[in-house]
């Protein structure tokens, strides 16, 4: 992995927003599989301004769901899809048929991840996946002790995320399950990013990224992934040696 480190959020969300439409420029037809959660909307509304100024058109690109609540449906604005839609999809007039995503209310699950990694398949992969970590060290929703070689699975939520992930929601909501891609497609996208902000994540990417390499930690992958880009703003990185 290579990192890098940038002053400040506002600089690190431009750099990673850079490094989007750099893909999509040099392959308009890119599919690309961005993170839910806090850390990139800042990436989002760099993504629409570039977007708006014509230096970068999404227009041909497949935007592939990386993860969602079981359970809880699109609407809900606490919800992966939710976050997606109203900070990218939306502004950038994505259409649905450029959307691929989970359906957190599949009556199926395991259909639900087959349809998911076949679809995924049929598009010849993720060119660019861009990750947030967690605050126990999970990557999408892979918690601590995943095995790294899965594909789409549906994962019993740890109790951090659980109680962390209510940050989305307006109201308390029970979250006991996620749907999610695997860690073995961060080792097959053409680009993994892994995004971080924030003082209060610099202990988990010191051990994620300086720490033993384990399933117990799911952010260690990057150690072992050579072409990944980790980018970090200085808060990210303060315990770093
Ligand atoms: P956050 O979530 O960006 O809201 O901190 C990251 C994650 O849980 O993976």
């Amino acid at each position: 992995m290579k990192i890098e480190i940038y002053r400040d959020y506002g600089q690190l969300s431009e750099q990673v927003a850079d490094k989007v439409a750099e893909t999509v420029r040099a392959k308009p037809a890119a599919v690309l599989c961005l993170a839910s959660g806090h850390t990139p909307v800042g990436v989002f509304e760099n993504l629409v301004s570039l977007a708006r100024t014509g230096s970068v058109d999404f227009g041909r690109c497949t935007f592939v769901g990386l993860d969602e609540w079981a359970g809880i449906p699109p609407q809900n604005e606490g919800s992966c899809f939710h976050l997606l839609g109203t900070k990218l999809f939306n502004p950038l007039k994505i259409s649905k048929t450029q959307v691929l995503f989970f359906d957190g209310t599949a009556k199926d699950p395991a259909a639900e991840c087959r349809r998911m990694d076949t679809a995924i398949a049929s598009l010849g992969g993720i060119d660019l996946m861009l990750l947030g970590i967690g605050m126990n060290g999970h990557i999408a929703l892979n918690e601590p002790g995943t095995p790294w070689h899965l594909r789409s699975h549906v994962v019993d939520l740890d109790e951090t995320t659980r109680t962390v992930g209510q940050k989305y929601f307006t109201k308390k909501t029970a979250l006991r399950q996620g749907i999610t891609l695997g860690l073995q497609y961060l080792r097959e996208s053409r680009l993994t990013l892994l995004m971080a902000s924030g003082g209060a994540k610099s202990p988990v990417v010191r051990q994620a990224l300086e720490g033993e390499v384990s399933e117990q930690l799911p952010a260690s992958i990057f150690q072992t992934l050579p072409e990944a880009l980790v980018m970090l703003d200085e808060a990210a990185a303060s315990g770093l040696r």
